[in-house]
């Protein structure tokens, strides 16, 4: 079957200017992702990886090489049927749950009895039913982040792709937020890219890990886990999943240390 999204050769060199070089943040690189497969990618800090999903988006332009989402051209635009959920906290402080979850269809075309359904539908799967009227001051970190992750269901997206989206919250609530976004991909049947600096979360969650060197990053080992679709956090008590961390962390030692450049 071909790719459901794909890069082929793609480069991303942030333009200089103002005394600044120009900087190759990514790749070259190709990323086949298979339809409905969970893919993660690892990768030491500032290796390009949120700048890797930018481009796969839509939302930045690859420098060089191609982007297609179920086969046409992605540039200048998140194509319909890609949704993101960013790195940072992206709730709007100034509107309810609600109107944070329905922001996205609002000027859809869809009627309000749909837009209706669809908010709570995504608020109920996201465990934040009680919580429509309140605002996210009033939510703790992981809530905040199941809202952004319902505004990006509503639009129910084929491909979904995550940034760090738990970077923020403590370790239990994380592997807990891994099984909201397992459930996620299992019921929606959409592919699924997580970016993530976890490797124990990349290792749990994933169908294959896609590990990056330093910057300009690049794939340096991709990684198949095995795992049934069927699977939860439970994983982690299986004796093979210690090894499959050590083998991600072993290809990514190296890199983590450039990063920080101490070689
Ligand atoms: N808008 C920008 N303009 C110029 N340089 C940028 C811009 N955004 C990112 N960069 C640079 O590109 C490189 C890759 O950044 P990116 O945010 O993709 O890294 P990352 O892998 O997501 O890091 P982290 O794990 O810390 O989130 C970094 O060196 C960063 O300084
Ligand atoms: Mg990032």
């Amino acid at each position: 079957m071909s790719a459901h999204a794909a890069l082929a050769g793609v480069s991303r060199v942030y333009p200089g200017g103002d005394g600044r070089a120009p900087l190759h943040a990514l790749g070259p690189i190709d990323l086949a992702l298979r339809p409905g497969e969970f893919f993660a990618v690892v990768g030491p800090s500032g290796c390009g990886k949120s700048t890797l999903l930018e481009v796969l988006a839509g939302l930045a332009p690859a420098s060089e090489g191609t982007v297609t989402f179920e086969g046409s051209p992605v540039a200048g635009a998140v194509p319909e049927g890609v949704g993101v959920v960013f790195q940072e906290d992206a709730s709007f402080p100034w509107a309810n749950v609600y109107d944070n979850v329905a922001f996205g269809l609002q000027g859809s075309g869809l009627d309000r009895s749909e837009i209706d359904a669809r908010v709570r539908s995504a608020l109920a799967f996201m465990g934040l039913r009680d919580f429509a009227s309140a605002y996210p001051a009033q939510l703790s970190g992981g809530m905040r982040q199941r809202v952004c992750i319902a505004r990006t269901l509503v639009l129910k997206p084929r491909l979904i792709l995550l940034d760090e989206p738990f970077g923020a919250l403590d370790a239990q609530t994380r592997l807990l937020m891994g099984d909201e976004v397992l459930r996620l991909w299992r019921e929606t049947g959409a592919t699924v890219l997580l970016i993530t600096h976890a490797l124990d979360e990349a290792a749990m969650l994933a169908d294959r890990v896609g590990v990056m060197s330093a910057r300009p990053g690049r794939f340096i080992d991709v990684v198949e886990t095995g795992w049934p679709r069927e699977r939860d956090s439970r994983l982690a008590e299986r004796p093979d999943f210690g090894a499959l961390v050590a083998r991600l962390w072993s290809s990514l030692r190296v890199e983590s240390i450039k990063a920080l450049g101490h070689t």
